[in-house]
């Protein structure tokens, strides 16, 4: 198909009237890709230049771009009726099928699904129920949500206010009231610099010191994700952890709140990740490759006995928000995950996990690379100055951009957080994909190592 976009015009366009998120008023702003066109795992500019996305637009295109069977479900329903409000007297049936489709992939007891737009709305409609669930039972005074710094739930306020970066905390305070912060569980980077073989789970200790400080019949919830997203490269929680986690929550009728927004759906090799430790939270946030990138899509799954406390009490969750439920964007999700069931996707990410960590590993060739790590289709590469003391590089960041940039010329897409690269490719990627990716990647570290040093060397 000829191309006849003005692409500079676009840009231009955009300068002037697009306010987009990550906002720059930074001088060095880098020319926009104007992305025309996806195929699988590869999106195309408007030069009809191919990339090789290793982030899976954000985490959400699961099974690729161009999914016939999603795009004919989609099709389908909006032939049909595209969209009604559910709730009162309502149902449509995408959405109920969706619903049914999440008790059966999702663990334990969780089976009733409260649909909203994104995965912002789903922590915040999670942390919601929970305060919700406490008040119907007559628990009024549980308000608390217990969250871990450098964790991050969500954009609108509510989710804001129990994550844990203050950068993105400072501009919008003072936040919502309730939120109590505790000790991360990340052991490369650990908030006390402690080793993992000799801690003694301080983390677990600090959230139970935590929870008795605040007063347990004070705190409706506590909030994490199990395995830790991109901008912490999925730190894996130590063993205990998890399983430490829900043990309190139950001592102290506290809600436990998964966020699995980025690592579910099969990612890390099981549907959810939290099964890797057989944990199981009491509400279940799920959103990005919820619907497979097609259409926005969030949800807050919970188990049936929380559900069954409001029919009891003869109350509903007041969290009305139009969209809610919306039906096209349910039949793009009950098709996404009917890819995933019928490819057996799930199944293949372990695998590709199996076979990136070992085509990763031989990163450590780059003396910059102090950790890598991962499961499933998630992983992080860590650059460092120094692999035994883990000191970071200096000046932040750099080495980080120099591979992004690198990347981007050579037709790829990767996502760095300053100097931690980190991956998250479709589960429909194949291993010559993931060689592309590795061996993309090598270069890149070897292009930008070369670079920094020629940048940061004074001369003599
Ligand atoms: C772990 C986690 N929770 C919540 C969110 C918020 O989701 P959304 O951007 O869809 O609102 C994100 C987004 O990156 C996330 O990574």
């Amino acid at each position: 198909m000829p191309d006849t976009l003005d692409t500079d015009s676009l840009i231009e366009a955009a300068s002037r009237h697009l306010w987009q998120n990550y906002f720059s008023d930074k001088e060095e702003v880098k020319r926009p890709q104007v992305l025309v066109r996806g195929e699988g795992l590869y999106v195309y500019d408007s030069e009809g230049k191919r990339y090789l996305d290793t982030f899976a637009s954000l985490l959400t295109t699961l099974c690729g771009h161009g999914r016939r069977e999603v795009i004919d479900a989609v099709t389908q329903q909006m032939e049909k009726l595209a969209f009604f409000p559910s709730g009162y007297d309502c149902i449509m049936e995408p959405t109920v099928k969706l619903a049914e489709k999440l008790a059966e992939v999702t663990p334990g007891e969780l089976s009733v699904s409260f649909f909203v737009q994104d995965g912002s709305e789903a922590s915040e409609a999670a942390i919601k129920l929970a305060r919700n669930y406490h008040w119907v039972r007559g628990e009024k005074q549980r308000t608390k949500i217990l969250f871990r710094r450098y964790s991050y739930h969500g954009a609108t306020l509510g989710a804001l206010s129990v994550s844990g970066l203050p950068s993105l905390r400072e501009p919008f305070e003072p936040m919502v009231p309730g939120g109590v912060s505790v000790m991360p569980a990340r052991c490369y980077r650990c908030e006390l610099n402690l080793k993992p073989e000799t801690c003694n789970l301080t983390c677990l200790r600090n959230l139970e010191a935590t929870v008795e400080w605040e007063g347990a019949n004070s705190i409706a919830a506590i909030i994490m994700d199990p395995v830790p997203g991109s901008n912490t490269g999925f730190p894996p929680p130590p063993a205990g952890y998890l399983q430490g986690v829900r043990d309190l929550c139950d001592k102290h009728g506290i809600l436990l709140l998964f966020d699995e927004i980025q690592v579910g759906f099969g990612r890390t090799g099981k549907w959810f990740a939290c099964e890797h430790w057989d944990v199981t939270p009491d509400i279940l946030a799920v959103a990005k490759g919820f619907s497979g990138g097609y259409l926005p899509l969030g949800a807050a799954i919970a188990t049936k006995q929380i559900a069954d406390a409001f029919r009891e009490a003869g109350a509903g969750f007041r969290h009305v928000h139009t969209y809610n439920g919306h039906a096209t964007a349910c039949a793009a999700a009950l098709a996404n995950l009917e890819i995933i069931q019928n490819e057996n996707l799930v199944q293949r990410s372990a695998e590709l996990g199996d076979y990136l960590k070992q085509r990763l590993e031989s990163l450590y060739k780059h003396p910059l690379v102090g950790d890598v790590r991962g499961m499933g289709t998630l992983w992080a590469v860590e650059l460092v100055a120094d692999r035994e003391t883990r000191a970071p590089l200096s000046p932040a960041g750099k080495v980080g951009s120099l591979v992004n940039d690198w990347c981007r010329r050579n037709g790829m897409i990767l996502r760095n957080n300053g100097d931690l690269l980190v991956m998250a490719p479709a589960l429909v990627m194949t291993n010559e994909q993931a060689d592309e990716m590795v061996d993309g990647l090598d270069k890149a570290i070897e292009a930008a190592a070369r670079e920094f040093a020629a940048q940061t060397s004074t001369p003599a």
